[in-house]
């Protein structure tokens, strides 16, 4: 006979946290979200751990190179999606990898034989004022010169002067070495009155230029998520078919943290690939899932998985549930697998961190989930309305919107996450094309995500997620407990604030 859970399966918002003591120390700048990513033992510390503890979704309408500088700079980790061609995925994270804040590769460059005529040119093109001179034109050539507006002056030059006659010649040119930092560069822009700083290798290769208006911006963020080398913290998603090729291009490009991306992750394919893994690359950190209870999670974490992610059915442009009834509502699957993973912890003393994938609706769903015992969250619909995600950003109606399409939808055709063995390709989709409110930047609406999660926190008399998840204290709400928690039994003016 089947098995049945009489127990019907919950969703965050049938849940809300009940306040606890809120002591002196328990102030939102008191409060750290760091958290392990990967599993590790008991009083030693995880090689990866995020400052924030937020994902970005293995996604095409959310995670590619620049979301993945733009979270890896708030101090979250983007997994870059897989649903791509191994050579562009492998692309995307070797971007990542060696993008530096405030170090630009130059995007204008001539040669010493090119004319003024050609400079003004390139100037209208680009935008660009400052031109790097190269051997061969090229952004890493052997650095010759720049040339500045201040170089020439168009009413007197020949449009036909060579520009080996007026670029600031490279003997003349203050430059920094390669490895310099950032705020080395900036000393060095201020001491000498620069507006633009080349830094160069030993050979006398152009690396990058470093502007002065560009210091403010990119000035170091305390939470931002660097390796040894200062580069960001990059994931990648991978699947059960490809990996013996996607795997090696991956770590080749640099990548930290892979993750397989299944929607249902307890099989032996994982399996098999969880072992490929970690056979021939021992000290790759490898993510698996999706599943949603105990078996599932013990399963993967003895076939030696880093961290499990959680949730079937549940992301906002899923349609798993409705077209195959497989699933469990996000809460009740998270609890359960918590309570395996402390467990776990209990009789192995290892730690396997858990990751709460899809169904994030509402801001305090996070503060819920870390609650319940998540270390952190993945998220697709939240990060798709932010200008770093890489979909068009259109007019519908009055309202600005950004496009977003599941990666089971028949535009991402990724029927890799979704193949459960026999024919190739999928007979149906599993996720829909949609569009998601056009919401600005990224850091500006993470910064409120998280002044909420961390003033909830204080609520709940935590200031660390460890401390939450074993403080909380969470209680089932009735239907009407609901009505009662929005606005009831008043007349809205017109632009109320919406929550989000
Ligand atoms: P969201 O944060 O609610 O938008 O959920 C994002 C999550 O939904 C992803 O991380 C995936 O686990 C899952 N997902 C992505 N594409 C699809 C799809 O086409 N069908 C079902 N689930 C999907």
């Amino acid at each position: 006979m089947a098995h049945f859970y009489m127990e019907p399966s919950r969703t965050f918002s049938e849940f809300l946290l009940v306040p606890n003591l809120t002591t002196k120390a328990c102030n939102p700048a008191n409060v750290s979200l760091k958290t392990p990513i990967v599993k590790y033992k008991r009083g030693e510390a995880p090689k990866y751990a995020l400052n924030i503890p937020f994902s970005s979704a293995v996604m095409q309408a959310v995670s590619d190179d620049r979301m993945a500088v733009a979270l890896a700079r708030c101090g979250g980790i983007s997994f870059i999606f897989g649903s791509q061609s191994v050579e562009s995925q492998a692309e995307m994270v070797r971007k990542a990898k060696s993008y530096k804040a405030g170090f630009v590769v130059s995007r204008s460059n001539l040669t010493p034989d090119h004319t003024l005529k050609d400079v003004l040119e390139l100037k209208e093109r680009t935008g660009h004022s400052t031109v790097a001179i190269t051997h061969d034109g090229s952004p890493k050539g052997k650095l010759l010169g720049i040339v500045t507006g201040r170089d020439y002056r168009v009413s007197r030059d020949a449009q036909t002067k060579s520009v080996g006659d007026f670029m600031t010649p490279f003997s003349k040119l203050i430059y920094g070495k390669s490895g310099i930092t950032l705020s080395e560069a900036n000393d060095l822009i201020w001491d000498h009155k620069l507006n633009c700083l080349p830094v160069v290798s030993d050979e006398g290769n152009l690396e990058y230029l470093v502007f002065r208006k560009d210091y403010d911006e990119h000035k170091t963020n305390p939470t931002e998520l660097l390796d040894a080398n200062k580069s960001y913290i990059v994931g990648a998603g991978i699947n059960t078919k490809d990996y013996t090729e996607r795997v090696p291009a991956l770590i080749e490009a640099g990548v930290d943290v892979l993750v397989i991306d299944s929607s249902d992750g307890y099989s032996e394919w994982q399996k098999d690939t969880i072992e490929y893994v970690k056979s021939n690359f021992d000290d790759v950190k490898i993510g698996a899932g999706n599943v949603v209870d105990r078996e599932g999670f013990l399963y993967l974490v003895e076939a030696g998985a880093d961290f499990i992610k959680i949730g079937i059915g549940g992301g906002s442009i899923c349609i798993t549930r409705e077209q195959k009834g497989i699933g469990r509502g996000q809460a009740s699957a998270l609890i359960e697998v918590a309570a395996a993973r402390d467990e776990y912890f209990e009789q192995t003393g290892i730690y396997v961190p858990i990751c709460s994938d899809g169904g994030i609706v509402h801001d305090y769903h996070i503060t819920l989930a870390l609650a319940m015992g998540a270390d952190f969250v993945m998220m697709g619909r939240y990060f798709a309305r932010f200008d770093e995600s890489p979909t068009r950003k259109l007019k519908v109606g009055n309202n600005f919107v950004k496009e977003f399409w599941g990666e089971g939808s028949n535009r991402a055709r990724n029927w890799e996450r979704y193949d459960t063995g026999g024919k190739a390709g999928l007979m149906f989709e599993e996720g829909v094309d949609s569009y998601v409110p056009y919401a600005g930047s990224l850091q500006e609406n993470l910064g409120k995500t998280l002044h909420k999660i961390k003033s909830t926190m204080c609520n709940c008399g935590s200031i660390t997620i460890p401390e939450l998840q074993r403080n909380a204290r969470i209680t089932l709400v009735s239907a009407t407990s609901i009505v009662e928690g929005g606005a009831h039994d008043v007349i809205l003016k017109e632009n109320n604030i919406t929550g989000e």
